[in-house]
Formats: structure tokens, sequence, C-alpha cells
């Protein structure tokens, strides 16, 4: 692991950990611990406290993360709570943290198999599309689609407990869906093969954008 992560090791929570010791993979077990590094760095700046006092409940229900505050006797009652998201691939984490509601989704560009298989999970319109693609070109755009259905998915809280190929995420580059969530792809470092997507929950005073459904 990384100097700079196992330094910090110490802020991670007990569940953290735990999390971190049931991962086989020694990659995936580092990539994992550093995220959370990451994660509680990037909200305890936002959330005016230290790195291990970031509290991250999940949602009951489905295990979605709630919102992040700082641990109970930190800042008192009305203590600020912020929402964020965070995804990994191999050799990369993305984060996002908003006022209301936000899911980012980051992958590396699938192979012309593995895009095969994902258009097959997705909604009946987004497939029709997206097979009409240049087979060249279907890797990129079934991989710029995924990420911003799991983009979606996650500001929902829903994550992948709902079936993929009720939702549609459109061609455009940034869509705003009839529950008020904007989906946008983000553009990556040329060459790179990442394929990264933002969403968030619109400002009810912001201008009206394309919606589709799902
Ligand atoms: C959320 C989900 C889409 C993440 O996909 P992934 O590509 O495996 O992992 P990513 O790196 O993109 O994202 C991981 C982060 O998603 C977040 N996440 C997990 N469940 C979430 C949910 N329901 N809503 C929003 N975000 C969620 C967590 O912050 C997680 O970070 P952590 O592992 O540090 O806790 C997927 O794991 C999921 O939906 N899981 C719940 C349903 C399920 O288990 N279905 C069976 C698998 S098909």
């Amino acid at each position: 692991m990384s100097r700079w992560a196992s330094q910090a090791v110490g802020w991670l929570s007990e569940s953290e950990l735990t999390r971190a010791r049931d991962l086989r993979d020694e990659t995936a077990r580092r990539e994992f611990l550093e995220s959370r590094v990451i994660l509680r760095r990037l909200l305890a700046l936002r959330l005016g406290c230290e790195p291990e006092a970031v509290d991250l409940p999940r949602d009951s229900a489905g295990g979605a993360p709630a919102p992040a505050r700082p641990r109970t006797g930190e800042g008192g009652a009305g203590a600020r709570r912020v929402h964020y998201s965070l995804a990994r691939t191999p050799g990369y984490v993305a984060v996002l943290i908003g006022n209301r509601a936000v899911g980012v989704d980051v992958e590396r560009r699938q192979s012309p198999a593995q895009a095969d298989s994902l258009l097959r999970v997705l909604h009946a319109a987004d497939r029709a599309r997206l097979a009409n693609e240049p087979e060249r070109r279907r890797p990129r755009a079934v991989t710029d689609a995924w990420v911003r259905l799991e983009a979606l998915l996650k500001a929902r809280g829903t994550g992948l407990s709902i079936d993929p190929s009720t939702v549609s995420v459109g061609a455009a580059p940034r869509v705003r869906h009839s529950d008020g969530l904007i989906v946008m792809g983000v553009r990556t470092r040329r060459g790179s093969r990442l394929h990264v997507a933002v969403a968030w929950l619109e400002d009810p005073e912001g201008i009206r954008e394309l919606t589709v459904g799902g």
C-alpha cells in the first residue's frame, strides 16, 4: 500500500477495515483502502472535521451511502450533512460530493465482448441505438451509456438492485431525467480509455433540459 495511504489507514472505521480484510485480492484490497482514505479526506475538508470523525452511515434498506456528517458530538445537532458518491476501477477512484443526491461512475473502456454483454442488459431504446453504432465505435458508446446508467442509479440510491433494462439513459451527453436528476458524461484525458459520468439532483430554479423516461 502506498505510504500516504498506510499512514492514514487509522482514519478508517472498523467496518471499513473488516471489508478490506474480506477482500482476497491484494490489489483490490489496497485500492479499496486508498479510496476510503481519499473519500474521508475530501469529506473532512467539506465538513470541517477530522477524517476519522466523518460518519459514513448506510441506508438501512438498500445499503446505499446515506449523507456523511461529523460523528455524533462533533459539530453539534446542527452539524452539516453532505451527499457523496464513490466509484472505483483499477487504478482510479472518483468521488463526487454535493448538497443534494449525487452519483458517479468510472469504468475502463469495455472490450468488444464485454460491450456486447452489457448491451444485452440495457434498455431496449438504448440497445437499438447502440447496436446501430459501427462495430469499431460500439465499445466506446456502450461504456459511455453504462457509466451514465450507473451514475444515475447511484444518485437514486438503488444501484443495480433494480433491473437496468428498465431505465433508458438516452443519446444526449447530458440529460435531465423525469425525477430531476441530471446525468452527464465527463470528458477524460484523450487516449485514457476511461469513461466517467456524473449525476446530480437539479436545482428546482435551474434551467429545463431534455427529459427522458426511466
Ligand atoms: C452500487 C453498484 C452499482 C456499484 O457498482 P460497482 O461497479 O460494483 O462499484 P463502484 O466502484 O462503481 O461503486 C462502489 C460504491 O458504490 C456505492 N454504492 C453501493 N451501493 C449503492 C447504492 N445502492 N446506491 C448508490 N451508491 C451505492 C458505495 O459508495 C460503493 O463504495 P464502497 O464500496 O467504498 O462502499 C453495485 O454494486 C450495486 O448496485 N450493488 C447493489 C445491488 C447488488 O448487489 N446487486 C447484485 C449485483 S448485480
